[in-house]
């Protein structure tokens, strides 16, 4: 049966009417309508407790006549009666009639009012707050708030420094209680960890006794804190929120593929924050997918190409490494050649290793599967982030399926050359004697590992936040990794890589930049047809049936609402 149509609602803000559907909020009217509220309590994600009395309007509801229906003025809209007090617009859903005023002299009155209490016992700490630059206390103190306090008394002192759990910091002083962190816990995440103890101006946010909040989410209770009173351990004090460059990426820590904003300074990552795509994971991440970026920095790095020369491997330019690459592939025919590919490479870097493999006429390839307990909010099973993208381009139907083959095939000595990109092969279970024993055994990887230095060519290649491409996410999701820091040393791409050994290989195969790869691949590829990396837009694009691996494409008309969507410019998140 279809749906029932959602009743419309005659609203009048601000002098003006409007139609909102049933259901939504004031607030939310009000922010469909160009006007902002403002807000602390209120998350749009989360139940309405209308507890810090932010977002007072005016409210009237419409005059009824002796039919009890709404009597119409003559502009056929309802005649309305104004409450004498303020009232919440968070917690309040529209309804026929309602009016609304949010910048009477009244509602500025109590937005002053509500501003100086909260700022009583509030300490004035802004200077050394890690909040600073992004703290709507501060921000609402300007807009809303008076500019000196008629508070004579000594401010209440609370706790500082509380470690809440292993990530999160609280400033019990700088707390508004708003409850938007003991909500998230108990609402997203069901483990009901934070909560209130004592009264007035004595209460205090804390953890229920015996409980910690270690959570996989809790970093999300960082950034829904309106003020510094929840401060990311590992984050605080590092940086300045307004010298961090903020790029638009996905974490690829597991196939959820999460939605970010990194925040960078000179080529450091500093932080990563969840951001908004209802698609995929709403407005928050986990804290194992947040924190997973230290390893950019690790004295491990692979800073330069190296080949092995006289039993030593020594650096070398990357055309000569190139070079030396291709020449010791070239002296194997296909069936003595395998490549372990990995499921964290982007759909750009696996299709170009199916070119590879097909250039060298290469028939054992397959990627590494990397599995772990997933749970029923956002962290998937698979850890790979484009298995989904490894099966759409044929490099694998079901990851592991070649691996003992391939193992095998080293072990008895019927593999001549190896080549493994983002992988270690003592994973699937060749020793490292019998990788020293490979006459080619190429390894294109970020980091060191036990078995590289057993390498006869090692090309150092970029990890996610340092290149652009794309990956599929375990529902079929086509989304965008950005570039958000330079590659360390004389790293480099590893689309750039892979090109360069095909052209090497086979001369001159028209590409120039990762677009040039998307291109060739979206015309090979019917689920990819028509799209380029910039139409994939910052939310990206449901390409396969959700949440089937390979189902069939999605009708165009589904693809082109999509794309409109992308486009819309983002609202304020909160
Ligand atoms: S710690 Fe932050 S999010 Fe939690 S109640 Fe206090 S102000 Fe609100
Ligand atoms: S759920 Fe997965 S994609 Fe999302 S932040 Fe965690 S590890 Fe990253
Ligand atoms: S935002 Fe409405 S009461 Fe807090």
């Amino acid at each position: 049966m279809p749906d029932e149509p959602v009743p419309l609602f005659n609203v009048q803000i601000d002098g003006v009417w409007h139609q909102f559907p049933k259901g939504t909020r004031v607030i939310e009217a009000c922010a469909q309508a160009g006007i902002f509220v403002p807000r602390y309590c209120y998350h749009k994600k989360l139940s309405s407790p209308g507890n810090c009395r932010m977002c007072l309007v005016e409210m009237a509801m419409p005059r009824l006549g002796p039919d009890r229906k709404p009597e119409l003025g003559a502009n056929g809209k309802p005649m309305i009666n104004w409450m004498p007090r303020p009232q919440i617009s968070c917690a309040q859903e529209v309804s026929e009639g309602m009016g609304v005023r949010t910048n009477s002299p009244l509602v500025k009155e109590c937005q002053r009012g509500v501003m100086e209490f909260l700022l009583i016992n509030h300490p004035l700490d802004c200077p050394i707050c890690d909040q600073a630059g992004e703290c709507e206390l501060q921000e609402f103190s300007v807009e809303y708030g008076a500019a000196d306090s008629r508070f004579l008394e000594n401010k209440v002192k609370k706790p500082k420094a509380v470690q809440l759990g292993p990530r999160v910091t609280l400033d019990d002083e700088r707390c508004i209680l708003c409850s938007r962190c003991i909500r998230f816990c108990q609402e997203i995440v069901h483990d009901d960890v934070l909560g209130f103890v004592d009264r007035g101006s004595h209460t205090v946010l804390t953890a229920h006794p015996g409980k910690r909040l270690e959570n996989n989410y809790s970093l999300n209770t960082v950034d829904i804190c309106p003020v510094g009173a929840l401060t990311s351990t590992d984050f605080r004090f590092k940086m300045r929120v307004w010298f961090l460059k903020e790029t638009k990426s996905i974490c690829t820590s597991c196939a959820t593929g999460c939605n970010t904003i990194i925040g960078t300074r000179e080529d450091i990552i500093y932080r990563q924050t969840p951001r908004e795509n209802d698609a995929v994971n709403s407005c928050w991440m986990c804290d194992y997918g947040r924190l997973n970026f230290d390893y950019l920095q690790s004295e491990n790095r692979l800073l330069a190409p190296h080949i092995l020369s006289g039993g030593k491997l020594i650096a070398a330019e990357w055309k000569a490494a190139i070079a030396h690459a291709a020449l010791q592939l070239r002296h194997f025919p296909g069936l003595e050649i395998a490549i372990i590919a990995s499921g964290r490479m982007t759909n750009e870097e696996l299709w170009l290793t199916t070119q590879l493999a097909r250039a060298l006429d290469v028939q054992l390839i397959d990627i590494v599967p990397r599995t772990a307990p997933g749970d029923d909010i956002l962290l998937s099973e698979d850890r790979n982030p484009n298995t989904n993208g490894a099966r759409l381009l044929g490099i694998t139907s079901q990851p592991s399926a070649q691996l003992s083959d391939i193992a095998q095939a080293v072990k008895s000595g019927r593999i001549k050359a190896l080549i493994t990109l983002h992988e270690n092969p003592i994973d699937i279970g060749v020793s490292a004697e019998e990788l020293s024993n490979l006459p080619a055994f190429i390894v294109m990887d970020i980091l060191a590992n036990a078995v590289t230095d057993k390498a006869t060519v090692v090309l150092p290649s970029f990890a996610f936040a340092e290149k652009r491409g794309s990956m599929i996410n375990g529902k079929g999701r086509l989304q965008r990794l950005n570039r958000a820091v330079r590659g360390p040393g004389n790293a480099r791409d590893d689309w750039e890589i892979l090109r360069d050994l095909l052209q090497e290989l086979g001369g001159s195969n028209g590409i120039y930049s990762i677009d040039d790869v998307f291109r060739q691949m979206s015309e090979s590829v019917p689920e990819l047809a028509g799209l380029t990396l910039s139409k994939i837009g910052d939310l990206g694009i449901q390409v396969l049936r959700a949440p089937g691996p390979l189902g069939p494409p999605v009708d165009a008309k589904a693809k082109d609402i999509e794309e409109a969507e992308a486009k819309k410019p983002s609202a304020r998140s909160n």
